[in-house]
């Protein structure tokens, strides 16, 4: 992985990819409503998708690898790539959805954490330190000289804010364009690999994974649904970010990162 090719985008490359950041953006905002006690995730998926094609977008995560659903939807233990299905939402459960669309080819990739009701005020702290993580991360890419700052970033704030908490290190966030994963990975911790150096053009998907007992993960029978060993609480949050000449853009923010950002001291670059 370390010496794929990295893709750069041209501002034009970059405003191509925000129409498709916000169509995710969208799908997601339309899903938030729906996580309700008694709501079913098969329905859930369907709204995500609908949300998506009538943005004139496809889902990109449908068929992808064999993927059998529109978006991934990870109840409580579940950390990732939970395949909505049956699954019905009951009050106190932390659902985290992670969308994507693909838009004249150019694809995107984000994902929120919510309560479903009241939830534990442990549960409560996991879903605002992941989040917190997240835009801690996207200012590291603001501002670093290598990737590989971005997870140095990320654990800090983690271990700053819960040292109980642990940061998740079996997925990894990305590279994203013309093709949903791309190089390079971006991990969530800190490591001896520097990673390589950040550029204009340079977009990634960064997405903290944090959970409230131990790091471990195991896949289930259906080859996608990641839980954590020891059935803890996890959270996962995930923004699709480009680097411009001028700094920072969130292309799956509404606002482009601009509040989040102006909390850190950055101001956002975007392109239009
Ligand atoms: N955002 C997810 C990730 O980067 C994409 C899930 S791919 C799917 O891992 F196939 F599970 F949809
Ligand atoms: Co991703």
């Amino acid at each position: 992985m370390g010496r794929e090719r990295i893709e750069l985008k041209s501002p034009e490359e970059i405003l191509a990819m925000r129409k498709s950041g916000l169509v995710t953006a969208a799908a997601l905002e339309a899903v938030r409503a729906q996580l309700v006690p008694g709501a079913q995730a098969r329905d859930i998926d369907q709204v995500a998708a609908e949300a998506i094609r009538q943005a004139g977008a496809e889902p990109n995560f449908l068929n992808y690898q064999g993927y059998p659903a529109s978006i991934c939807l990870s109840i409580n233990d579940v950390v990732v790539h939970g395949i909505p299905g049956s699954q019905v939402l009951r009050p106190g459960d932390l659902v985290s959805i992670d969308c994507g669309a693909v838009l004249n080819g150019w694809h995107s990739d984000s994902a929120i954490t919510q309560a479903v009701g009241p939830v534990g005020a442990r549960a409560e702290v996991l879903m605002e330190v992941t989040r917190k993580a997240l835009w801690d991360g996207i200012a590291a890419f603001a501002q670093a000289t290598y990737v590989g700052e971005i997870g140095a970033a990320i654990e800090a704030s983690v271990q700053a804010a819960e040292p109980s908490f642990a940061v998740l290190r079996d997925f990894v966030g990305h590279g994203i364009g013309r093709a949903m994963h791309m190089a390079p990975e971006v991990l969530n911790f800190a490591s001896r690999q520097r990673g390589p150096k950040i550029r204009p053009g340079m977009v990634l998907a960064i997405e903290p994974m944090v959970v409230e007992g131990k790091p471990a993960t195991s896949t289930d029978r259906d080859g996608w649904t990641v839980r954590t060993v020891d059935a803890s609480l996890s959270a996962h949050w995930e923004h699709t970010v480009a680097r411009t000449e001028t700094g920072i853009w969130v292309l799956t923010a509404p606002d482009g990162g601009e509040a989040e950002l102006a909390a850190r001291g950055i101001t956002i670059a975007p392109l239009a």
